[in-house]
This record gives C-alpha cells, structure tokens and sequence, in this order.
C-alpha cells in the first residue's frame, strides 16, 4: 500500500503483555492437553457480579423491554445519576468533586490509552515498572518518556527528586500494579508541589484504591492542590467485579487549563467526538456497585481477594522469598527464584507447576527479575497453586 502509517508503531513490542502471556499459555496448553493450568496472570476477577448490581441491571433490562421506558444513545459522558453516584462515593470520603467534573467510560485503560488526544509533545515521566498502557500509548503518539525508576531501594514509590525540567505529564499509580506500592498522603503532597511548581499534569490511576488497608489516601484528591494539577481515573473492573462489564470514569477538575484551554472542556469534546457513552443497563449496574448496599457486597468480594494475598504471602515469607504487595493490593510483587529472568521464572512455573502470572519483565526493565502473581483467582485454585508452588520453590 501508499498510505503513511503511524510510524510510531515500531517502537513498540509486538504484542501487548497480557496478549503475549494468553498466546504461550494457549500453546503451552495445546501441546499439553492435560495440564491443569492454573491463571494467576492477568488480574481477571473471579467473584460474579453482586446481587445488588445484577437487580439494577435486570431491571434496567426490563426497562429497555418497553417502548416507553426504553433508552437510546446515552449521554457522552454518562447520564446525571451515575455522575451524581461517583460525585456522592468522593463525598462520603470527603473529597468534593462536581458532577460535571466526572465522565463515565468503558473502563480506565480506555480512558488512560485516550487520554493522550487532548496532550501535545511532553516530557512523559512513567514510573518503571507499570501497568504497561501508559507506555504504549504514548509510544504509540510519538511522545517521549522517561521513566521513574520503582525499586526495593525506593519503597517501589520513586519521588520527584533529581527531575529538573517542567511541564511533564507524570503517570502515578497507586496501589501500584505490579508492586503494590501505595503512596502516602505526604509523599502525594510532595509529589502535587512538585507539579504545581514546574507545571506539571498528573494523571492518577486510582483502579486499585478498594483494596488501600488503614490510612492512605484512596484519590490523589484527598491530597490538597490535587485539583490544580492531577486528572484521576478509577475503574469498577476490580472492585465490582466489571471487568467484562466494563464502567469506570476518570475526573478532570475544572481548574486544569493550558495555552489557554480548560482540559475538562478539551475532554468533553474528545469524549462527545469519539465516544458514545456507556449502555445504560451498565450505568444502573455502577449506580448501584456505588450505592451503599453495593459498596457492602463489594468490599466481601474485596476481603475475599484479600485472603488469597494473605495465603500467597504467607507461602512467601515461609519460603524466605523477597516480595511485597498482598496488603493495600491484590497483586504479590516477587523476586524470581534461583537469578531466573522474569520470563525463564515465567516459563519455570508454567512448565512445573501449570501456574500461570505475570513476567516483571513486561511492566518495565526494573521489573526484569521479578515476578507477579494475582490474588483474584478462586479461593480453592489460589489455594491449589499456593500448594504447587510450595513444593515447586
Ligand atoms: C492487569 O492484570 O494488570 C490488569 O488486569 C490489566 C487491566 O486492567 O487491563
């Protein structure tokens, strides 16, 4: 063909981390037909749905079934009693944040990958390692990032020391998946100053922030001077088990402007553009995973994840292995046994144990020689493969 195409494409690994793993879990699973694979790789829930969230959606579905009930295309940013539930679950953590700030999408990566529309050609700073869409998708526009690297040394929670330019746009992640870092609400302080200082634009990946134990901040805006620097996104994928439901929002304050644009307004016109919003039998189903009864259902679902951390952990630490996460996070951040790489250590458990997770390698190059394992597996094949692994490591 004569077409140009976007170059930038070959900057980037051929597959993205979680297609690579379901492709050699596939093979490795067709040439043995008999393995019982067990998946701790990507953090795909297990709970279903709660009752709460499935009454809002059959009902939502009888109201579809009738003509004078029936919906058509949902507002662009979501209709008001889904923004007003998002603004209402801030509130009850005292954070206040205007409907209008809110918009409701089809989940946080969609809204992390986009977000790069209404950004031009900035200093990116990524901590390393990370949830790998941050990279990608700035990759793919041909920004330039630079990473902030997340080691034992650091606590895994790298701090603006050192960085002496301005107009970044810094990606936090906290719980940080893979690590299970979380920041405090100090170090998010400094973190905003710095931001605010340089003029720069952080973007806030809360999707963990259900599984935060004791008193660390659940949204950068629990920090002050979080509103004139930092967008947030959150997502419903692993806290309500919607991760082939598919609702989250992200938050852009109407005090964030540049050259003379409100980046809420630059987000509206994306959003109207090029999304049509999410199906309303979804949106009644969020509404209620926000409303308290749903808040209760979810946090059992929460509680019971959280137990599968504590029994990998527990094997862990009885084995004298190197890991933190398990405790404000569903992820277990390990060292790789024996100086394996991440992807030999991956290959290592596949083969000898058929239990699949997460190479350190494809969350950045500091996560090379580690490894991650999720805690939303069943409660009996997250007990199975804690029992494998004991004899295995
Ligand atoms: C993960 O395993 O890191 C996540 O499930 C991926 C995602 O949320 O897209």
């Amino acid at each position: 063909m004569n077409i140009k195409i976007n170059e930038n494409f070959k900057n980037i690994s051929q597959s993205y981390l979680f297609s690579e793993i379901a492709r050699r879990v596939s093979a490795y699973s067709t040439a043995n037909p008999d393995a019982s694979i067990i998946r701790l790789g990507i953090g795909d829930v297990t709970r279903p749905l709660t009752p709460s969230v499935c009454a809002a959606m059959q009902k939502a579905v009888d109201e579809m079934r009738k003509p004078e009930t029936f919906r058509g295309y949902s507002p662009d940013y979501g209709y008001d009693f889904i923004r007003e539930a998002v603004a209402r679950h801030y509130a009850e953590n005292g954070i206040t944040v205007d409907p209008n700030e809110i918009f409701v999408s089809d989940g946080a990566k969609s809204d992390l990958g986009n977000i790069v529309d209404i950004l031009g050609d900035n200093e990116i700073l990524i901590p390393d390692p990370v949830y790998p869409v941050y990279v990608d998708s700035n990759v793919m526009s041909g920004h330039k990032v630079s990473y902030l690297p997340a080691t034992a040394e650091n606590g895994f929670l790298p701090m603006p020391e050192g960085l002496d330019g301005e107009g970044y746009v810094i990606y936090m992640c906290s719980p940080n998946n893979p690590t299970g870092a979380v920041y405090s609400a100090e170090a998010l302080a400094e973190w905003i100053a710095f931001a605010r200082r340089t003029g720069s634009l952080i973007i806030f990946d809360s999707a963990y922030e259900a599984f935060i134990s004791g008193d660390l901040p659940h949204s950068i805006y629990a920090v002050e001077g979080a509103r004139e620097c930092a967008i947030e996104i959150c997502s419903l994928s692993k806290t309500a088990g919607f991760t082939g439901t598919r609702c989250a929002w992200t938050v852009v304050p109407s005090e964030l402007e540049a050259s003379g644009l409100k980046l809420r307004a630059m987000w509206e016109r994306r959003q109207a553009t090029k999304f049509n919003g999410v199906p309303y039998i979804v949106q009644r189903a969020a509404e209620a995973a926000l409303s308290p009864e749903g808040q209760k259902e979810c946090m059992e679902n929460v509680r019971y994840y959280m137990e599968n951390a504590r029994i990998i952990s527990e094997m862990l630490k009885n084995k004298g292995i190197f890991f933190t996460g398990g405790t404000s996070s569903p992820y277990i951040w390990l060292k790789c046994t024996d100086g394996m790489s991440s992807w030999e250590f991956f290959d290592y458990l596949l083969e000898k144990a058929n239990v699949v997770g997460t190479p350190g390698a494809g969350f950045g190059a500091c996560g090379e020689g580690f490894f991650r394992l999720t805690s939303f597996g069943t409660k009996e094949a997250t007990a199975e493969a804690v029992a494998r692994l004991e004899k295995l490591l």
